[in-house]
């Protein structure tokens, strides 16, 4: 099956697969939802609320690059959802460039977001299409409270901040644990500097009395997405779980690799590190719930003598991503995107609309300071 439908899901049957399935019936959207098991595509598909209403084929397909690029021929829009996309995004981002098709995922990786700047820009921007990592909500909702940030002034130092109540799912307890061999950087006078490893942070939360643990976490997409920036020249960009524990199992365990498992092979390396990550969620956590999974991003934008902050307070993370990838896939069939090649989500698609368009479904609200 090739073209069927405007969309395709890829990674469907996951968590944040299955809510872009039910943003994407909102929206009126036809798609695919793809995948590399019909049972379980299946099975998860007759779960997503209002289905019956939605036009969309289920489709397996094997992990070559030729296999996605005859599954997404056709389409005009790839969601990819099967992290971690420092291990799996290449070959569906090829796939997409032969196919002719945008890329979107909701991968929040920076070293992933450096690849796709570096390797695929160009070749997207040559095709008129699109390739935006990050559209999600980690790290898309701080993005576009970082140029609410830089239009409020003379802006030109940004820090960010992007931390959320939930339960991490299967995958991305395996994206925790994938990106700490990776080399994470912020941006200092336009130049990429590498985070020391292994480094907590303490962090101040407006709305919570108690400080918050927070991460480098792999460095995050902002640095590379405002390198090179007309106003900014500096970014750090940090985050987490709003879970004192969980922060310290995570630090503890990039001191753990620092000393124990990078001496090995880059192989074995990922193996103890997939394991280690199973052994900590190997389920699929409940739907969220509004009243429990809280969001917050705080940018703090700087200049000579100008101070802006954006401060973001929301709900359920995996459902602020299924919606934002929705709303990106339905804006990509009706309009160009602003900007094509790599660029961030709020560059393609505006950061008033994007926090338009959470706040609209109430899942966010932004409030600036200055
Ligand atoms: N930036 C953000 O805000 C944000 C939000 C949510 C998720 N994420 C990221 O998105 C990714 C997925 O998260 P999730 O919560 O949806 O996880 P999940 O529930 O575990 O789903 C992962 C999906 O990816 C598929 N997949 C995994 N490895 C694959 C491979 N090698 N080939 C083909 N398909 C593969 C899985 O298929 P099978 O069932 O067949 O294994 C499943 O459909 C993670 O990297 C996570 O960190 C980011």
């Amino acid at each position: 099956m090739s073209g069927t439908k405007p969309v395709v899901i890829y990674g469907a049957n996951g968590f944040s697969g299955r809510l872009i399935a039910e943003f994407l019936r909102e929206y009126n959207v036809p798609f695919v939802a793809a995948g590399r098991n019909r049972d379980k595509l299946q099975d998860v598909m007759n779960h997503v609320p209002g289905i019956e209403t939605a036009n969309f084929e289920i489709a397996t397909v094997g992990e070559s690059v030729e296999a996605l690029v005859q599954l997404f021929q056709g389409s005009k829009v790839v969601c990819n959802t099967a992290g971690p996309f420092i291990y799996n995004g290449p070959r569906v981002i090829e796939a997409c460039l032969k196919a002719g098709c945008h890329y979107i995922d909701i991968g929040g990786e920076q070293a992933w977001s450096r690849e796709v700047a570096d390797k695929w820009g160009d070749r997207f921007a040559e095709r008129g299409l699109l390739a935006a990592p990050g559209t999600a909500f980690m790290s898309a909702v701080s993005d576009a409270a970082a140029r609410m940030c830089l239009e409020a002034g003379a802006i030109d130092t940004l820090e960010t901040l992007t931390m959320f109540k939930g339960i991490p799912t299967f995958g991305s307890t395996q994206t925790i644990f994938a990106v700490i061999p990776t080399d994470a950087f912020y941006l200092e006078q336009n130049q990429l500097k590498p985070w020391p490893r292994a480094k907590q942070y303490e962090v101040v939360v407006p709305g919570l009395i108690q400080t918050q643990l927070a991460l480098a976490w792999g460095g995050f997409p902002q640095p590379v997405w405002f390198k090179n920036h007309p106003q900014v020249a500096n970014v750090r960009s940090l985050g987490g779980l709003l879970d004192r524990q969980i922060m310290e199992t995570v630090a503890a365990t990039e001191k753990h690799f620092e000393e124990n498992i990078r001496p090995l092979p880059k192989a074995e390396q990922e193996r103890q590190l997939a394991a280690m990550a199973s052994s900590v969620q190997g389920t699929t956590p409940p739907r969220e719930n509004t009243r429990e999974q809280r969001t917050i991003d705080v940018v703090v934008g700087r200049g000579t003598t100008d101070f802006a902050q954006c401060v973001v307070v929301g709900t359920c993370a995996y459902r602020q991503t299924g919606l934002i990838q929705a709303w990106a896939a339905h804006s990509l069939i009706h309009t160009a995107p602003r900007k094509v090649g790599f660029a961030s989500p709020a560059e393609a698609f505006g950061h008033h609309e994007l926090l338009r368009v959470v706040e609209s479904h109430g899942l966010a609200k932004a409030k600036m300071y200055s």
